[in-house]
């Protein structure tokens, strides 16, 4: 459920006109709804709560200071890639005590600010990275909790650019790698390693991957007698873009509590698209319509640059009018819904049954809130969108439009060239 809905045939995020945001902030835009997000991580928080896990928000899906703060504020931690990510999760005020760091790449630069900061875990992925942060940890004289990521060999049905627990995969160690470093504890004198990490992939709709590559995990350190404190099992967890017909939190829980329950570990969850992802949308202006000899194409203010999951992915995002017009079930027909970027593979959707449109009208993009402005680019030199929040009766510019001068900051012409 999510609080995006039409009345007397205009679209309102919770109780506010999205025209009335659109004509104050200009579009593109993207639009959050505040109760959404925060009624999507409680869902996950109380489907859970017989284990009460940490639940550590995965930025990656939205980094925006006011959304991690929402969550934040709200209890949850926040699970980083990144030095960046990192930075934005401390303006949060998020509790480092809730902070688990993964990454197959962590620079000593990142590693280091991560440590100061007093991080909960570090999910590591190679011995190279072991080595790196027992060397930064032993000269800031610190002792730091390291999960072991695992790659369980588990293969989800998901596109194959988000899966990410398949063996041949650069994500994590495999099981007597991973149990080599658990035997070798002894050479990391400032490491604490006393967890273990899987993260099988993303948009999963179904709960079977997971228990598979859970109990497959437990199996080990059974099977091979390690002892440690936590486990966590990731995120991936799907949402509904279309007609999709996910697992919700509630089943997803019955099915693996039991598992966890008797592992007696500590868990972790990092959820991202669950949270953020049917909490958003795109609010984009149609520039122009033009017919060709085989299609109808409606050209928009907001293509591939600001939401690259249909052009990178194949992803299906539903777009909906944001004003319907009465007479809209007899004018309906088939378009291809483009941005203005040069490229072909720039689109919002294809094909889509739409009434018709015309230039100026408003389309709002759905399930745009995970992944949507985290992997928005300034390609063709477009400025990104702005970043707009609906909390209670109002509603929060929370990300001003890029203008043309953020475009070269930091960017100089050599004398030379003058
Ligand atoms: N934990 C780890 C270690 C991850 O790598 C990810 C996502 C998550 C948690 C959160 O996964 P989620 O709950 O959001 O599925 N750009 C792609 C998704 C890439 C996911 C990357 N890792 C997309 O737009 O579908």
């Amino acid at each position: 459920m999510h609080e995006f809905s039409f009345r007397n045939n205009e679209f309102y995020c919770e109780d506010i006109k999205i025209a009335d945001i659109a004509a104050r902030v200009g579009t593109p835009f993207y639009l959050y709804s505040y109760k959404t997000l925060i009624d999507h991580y409680k869902k996950l928080k109380t489907a859970f709560q017989p284990i009460k896990p940490l639940i550590s928000f995965s930025m990656k899906s939205n980094s925006n200071l006011a959304v991690i703060r929402a969550l934040v504020k709200n209890g949850a931690g926040l699970d980083v890639v990144s030095g960046g990510e990192l930075y934005r999760a401390r303006l949060a005020g998020v509790n480092p005590k809730k902070v688990v760091y993964a990454g197959v790449g962590k620079r000593s630069d990142e590693i280091k600010d991560a440590i100061e900061f007093g991080i909960l875990f570090f999910n590591t992925e190679s011995e190279d990275e072991l080595e790196e942060i027992q060397s930064i940890a032993g000269k800031l004289n610190r002792k730091v909790n390291v999960a072991i990521r695992i790659n369980p060999d588990v293969i989800p049905k998901t596109h194959h650019y988000i899966a990410t627990g398949k063996g041949e995969s650069k994500f994590g160690l495999d099981f007597d790698t991973a149990h080599k470093i658990f035997n070798m504890r002894w050479k990391y004198p400032n490491l604490n390693i006393n967890g273990v990490h899987v993260h099988i992939g993303s948009q999963i709709l179904d709960a079977k991957p997971f228990e598979d590559a859970i109990e497959k995990v437990l199996e080990f350190l059974k099977a091979r007698k390690i002892d440690v404190e936590y486990f966590n099992i990731g995120g991936g967890l799907g949402i509904i873009y279309s007609i999709e017909n996910p697992q919700t939190a509630k089943s997803f829980a019955q099915k693996v509590i039991p598992l966890l329950k008797k592992s007696r570990l500590k868990i972790i969850l990092e959820p991202g698209r669950f949270v953020s992802g049917n909490s958003g949308v795109l609010v984009t202006r149609v520039i122009y319509t033009k017919r060709t000899p085989r299609k109808k194409f409606v050209i928009m203010d907001s293509g591939m640059s600001d939401l690259i999951r249909p052009s990178l992915y194949e992803a299906y995002h539903k777009i909906v009018p944001v004003k319907v017009a009465e007479n809209s079930s007899e004018t309906c027909e088939k378009v291809d819904i483009v941005g203005p970027i040069c490229e072909s593979g720039d689109f919002l959707g294809k094909d889509r049954l739409l009434p018709q449109v015309f230039k100026n009208d408003l389309l709002a993009v759905m399930g745009a809130g995970a992944y949507g402005f985290t992997m928005a680019s300034n390609y063709n030199a477009r400025p990104r969108p702005a970043e707009v929040m609906v909390i209670n009766k109002d509603f929060y510019v929370i990300r001003k439009h890029e203008t043309y001068r953020d475009l070269v900051r930091g960017e100089t012409i050599p004398k030379v060239l003058k």
